[in-house]
């Protein structure tokens, strides 16, 4: 297999709160089950994420906790990053857009990259009124406006959502430019703001339509090893340009971000609009990666500018606009940047507890299911199960509590690692704990044999097209075949009558363990190296094209060890559990 190049990202966290299942279902999980199967596979992979520290919703969650805005992002950086390792989500580096070991670079590279886009003219600098909370005595950043939305639906027809933030709406999806709301709120104050002057700079983003249409229609057509994106992704994309691209302002009046670096006196005591930076923490947090493993910061162009290497960005579907539009504009504008490879956008994940419907997962009202919560109680393994084999790709899904219990007590437990379980038992109790000698292989175990491969193909192939849950499905249909070869065979029956026979059946059965292991890994990486221990399989990295190669007869076996507990509703999710 040729050896490729990925830079892969998860979207930025907000450092102003805690994680919940549903951002680990949109962004994390699916990036981190992806690059342990590339690096599986051998190749090159840097995996980058840290936090979104700029954003105006740190400072007024500071001000609200009673805490300075870097004391607030530091904390929940820290947490945030916590709950990813308890999950098994490891980033090559994590840093964060406003974060003391990152700051510096992550500022330069920032100005440098709007200075660029600057000089080059796409930006253009305008006099408007923007809403002032006169209470509050600020400016008012866009997500801390709400009103009624003014943007038409793809039919023509118009929006009218109610509840529009000023950066985005909720209901069409559509950028939102704050002033041009109806009946404006300030979600600070709750006071109806008033318009006062400004200056800003705005980006050209109608002048990137056709560069960025021409783009995305290419990205639907299935390619040699390119996966076409998500229809969802494109359609989205697609529609907005249809409908015309607005100019962004690209600064704000705001006293905690990236000084917007101009000499012009308007620009004093202006910031960088947060997901001008955000995108670009992407890039920062590369460079100082390459600073601390190469020495060198600006090995970050090897992955952000040169076209071998592919670059794939794991988002929520709410940052599609961002991901697959702005920011792809943004590096059109700077000119020497490569345009994403792939944009992976998943939809939200509602939840649903036992009696209840379905719901939003909200904080306030209580309905999200916090992983700090979680790991307290339960192991990793069968939440990345569940939210995998749930996993919200084309549309939204539900977490639901009973379906998890259900699924992790018949599919984990009853399949998976029964099949291990009794696998690795037999052969300490009958074989001396070795791998019996299969000498004897008839057509059923050739076929199983044969088996294995074919669902590795199958697994692979879904797994290169970002098709998570079809991949697990794979795996957990080679466990299901494995206990019904397993039950064909009766070794325990064998076992009386023909050791000969009954060895081979379990070497079948332990080759199918070994390739089980290596197919797991990417999803399930904590039980993958308990049974790495029980196959005594040496080496950090499962490689992925030693799921078909055989343990050899004989090889010495590790002590059997149970890989899943079965679960009980009541122990979950009570209410001191939210
Ligand atoms: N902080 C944003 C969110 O949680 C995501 C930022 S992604 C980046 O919605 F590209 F801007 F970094
Ligand atoms: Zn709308």
């Amino acid at each position: 297999m040729a050896k490729r190049r990925f830079l892969i990202t998860s979207a930025l966290p907000y450092s102003n709160g805690r994680l919940h299942v549903g951002h680990i279902a949109g962004a994390y999980l699916p990036a981190d089950t992806y690059v342990r199967y590339l690096k599986a596979r051998g190749d090159e992979v840097r995996f980058i994420c840290g936090s979104d520290d700029n954003g105006v919703a740190s400072l007024i969650s500071a001000r609200k906790e009673g805490k300075t805005v870097e004391e607030l992002t530091a904390h929940y950086n820290y947490r945030q990053e916590a709950d990813f390792k308890g999950l098994g989500i490891v980033f090559d580096i994590y840093g964060g857009t406003h974060q003391p070991d990152f700051v510096e670079l992550h500022n330069k590279i920032s100005q440098g990259m709007f200075k660029t886009i600057y000089d080059k003219g796409y930006f253009v600098k305008k006099k408007t009124k923007q809403l002032y909370d006169t209470q509050a005595d600020q400016f008012l950043p866009d997500r801390y406006v709400k009103g009624k939305c003014y943007q038409a639906m793809p039919d023509g027809s118009p929006c009218g959502y109610e509840e529009a933030y000023g950066d985005q709406c909720e209901h069409c999806g559509r950028a939102i430019e704050p002033i041009m709301l109806i009946d404006p709120v300030s979600t600070i104050t709750g006071t109806k703001p008033e318009p006062r002057e400004t200056t800003h700079w705005y980006m050209q983003l109608p002048q990137f339509e056709d560069k960025l249409r021409e783009w995305l229609e290419s990205k639907r057509q299935v390619g040699d090893g390119e996966p076409a994106w998500r229809e969802t992704v494109l359609n989205f994309s697609l529609g907005q340009i249809k409908t015309g691209l607005p100019e962004r302002a690209m600064t704000r009046d705001l006293d905690w971000g990236v000084p917007v670096p101009l000499d012009d006196p308007d620009a004093a005591g202006k910031m960088l609009y947060v997901w001008f930076d955000a995108p670009i923490g992407y890039v920062s947090f590369t460079a100082r990666h390459c600073e601390l493993v190469d020495g060198d910061w600006q090995q970050y162009e090897r992955w952000w500018k040169d076209p071998d290497c592919r670059i794939v960005h794991f988002i929520g579907e709410d940052n599609t606009v961002f991901h697959a539009l702005t920011w792809p504009a943004m590096m059109l504008a700077e000119g020497s940047y490569q345009l994403p490879w792939q944009v992976v956008a998943n939809a939200f994940l509602n939840v649903k507890f036992p009696g209840k419907d379905e719901e939003k997962i909200s904080k306030s009202r209580g309905t999200a299911i916090w992983i700090e919560e979680y790991l307290k109680t339960f192991d990793p393994d069968p939440l990345r199960y569940y939210l995998t084999a749930v996993a919200p790709e084309n549309q939204r899904t539900a977490f639901d509590i009973d379906d998890f219990i259900n699924r992790n007590n018949t599919e984990l437990l009853n399949a998976l690692g029964n099949f291990v379980n009794r696998t690795l038992t037999f052969a300490q109790r009958y074989f001396d704990g070795k791998v019996p000698d299969a000498d004897t292989r008839e057509t059923i175990d050739n076929e199983h044999i044969a088996a294995i491969a074919g669902q590795a193909e199958k697994v692979t192939e879904n797994l290169e097209a970002f098709r998570f849950k079809a991949a697990l499905a794979e795996v957990m249909a080679l466990a299901r075949s494995a206990n019904v070869y397993f039950d064909a065979k009766q070794p325990w029956k064998q076992r009386k009558e023909d050791m000969g026979a009954c060895g081979t059946t379990i070497n079948v059965c332990l080759q199918t363990v070994k390739a089980l292991t290596v197919l797991m890994n990417p999803f399930l990486p904590f039980s993958a190296a308990r049974c790495k221990e029980m196959l005594k399989l040496e080496g950090d990295i499962l490689p992925w094209d030693e799921v078909t190669r055989e343990l050899p007869a004989g090889q010495k076996l590790g002590e059997p060890v149970i890989l899943f507990k079965k679960l009980d509703p009541g122990e979950l999710f009570n209410e001191s559990a939210k």
